[in-house]
């Protein structure tokens, strides 16, 4: 996908994400902030700012944001439609080509308060994860990683098909590399989970799906397009089944009768 449709894509998504995300665990994790202010925030694999614009609102000022994304077409949108704070952006492959001294890199980590992240941590290997409790566990920092996709969605009307293709689609996640190793695709929460519990934070999980409505037509379009190349591309063999699903999904989401549902959790995690 061109910089240019990505930057579309998340801005489709992104209100189906501010409704999603979960109120509580934001409002956790303004309770486990310290007093100290500026807030010092790191943002990881930023895009265009979706998580800047939803929490800068909802989290005490003044802040201040590192944003850091690979793609510096993406950061520039970010700077130039970003909320009331003040926004640094770094460019910056986040995996490679060796992601503990990436992440252990001075300007990402030291004095911050919040490392967070929005549709990310399904990208990223287990082996990252590790990596990133231990360095938000030296600072001391609160995590909060929002939209993880979880592996659970679910479309009416159903169609004999949904479920072959969502685990051709999970499998595709899972040995997809976004160049920080093997993704941990829909176990990523629980892999978060796991780490920053042993290194001694307080865990709080909670559901974030995204509920498509039939007039949600585009979002439901690109979504089910994407399901049905991620599951050609791991299964070629079945790729006349694939195009029989893709076309009866669309006439649904045409007809405006189509409800998606996409299962994404949020994590919240902080030190007593
Ligand atoms: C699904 S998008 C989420 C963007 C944004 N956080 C949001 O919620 O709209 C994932 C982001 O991670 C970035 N990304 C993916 N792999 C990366 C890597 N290896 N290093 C740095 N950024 C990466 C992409 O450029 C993209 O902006």
């Amino acid at each position: 996908m061109s910089a240019d449709s990505f930057s579309k894509w998340l801005a489709l998504r992104e209100p189906a994400d501010t409704a999603a995300r979960s109120a509580a665990l934001t409002e956790a994790i303004v309770a486990a902030l310290p007093p100290d202010r500026p807030l010092r925030i790191l943002d990881l694999g930023s895009g265009t700012g979706s998580n800047v614009r939803y929490l800068s609102s909802r989290l005490p000022a003044p802040q201040h944001w590192l944003l850091v994304d690979r793609d510096p077409d993406l950061l520039a949108e970010a700077s130039g439609r970003s909320a009331n704070c003040q926004i640094e952006t770094l460019g910056r492959n986040l995996g490679a080509p060796d992601s503990l001294a990436n992440l252990a890199d001075p300007p990402l980590f030291p004095g911050r308060h919040l490392v967070t992240a929005s549709a990310l941590l399904d990208l990223v290997s287990d082996q990252w994860l590790r990596a990133l409790a231990g360095h938000c566990r030296a600072i001391g920092a609160a995590a909060l990683f929002t939209l993880n996709y979880n592996g659970r969605s679910r479309c009416a009307p159903s169609e004999a098909e949904d479920d072959a293709i969502r685990d051709l689609m999970n499998r595709h996640q899972r040995t997809s590399d976004n160049g920080f190793g093997l993704a941990a695709g829909p176990d990523a929460v629980d892999c978060a989970e796991r780490w920053f519990a042993a290194v001694g934070y307080q865990v709080r999980r909670a559901a974030s799906d995204w509920i498509l409505l039939p007039d949600e037509r585009e979002l439901q379009r690109q979504l089910i397009e994407g399901w049905a190349q991620a599951a050609g591309e791991i299964s070629p063999e079945q790729t006349s089944m694939i195009h029989d699903w893709l076309a009866r999904r669309l006439a649904h989401v045409e007809a405006g009768r189509s409800r998606v549902i996409v299962g994404h959790e949020d994590l919240a995690a902080w030190l007593a």
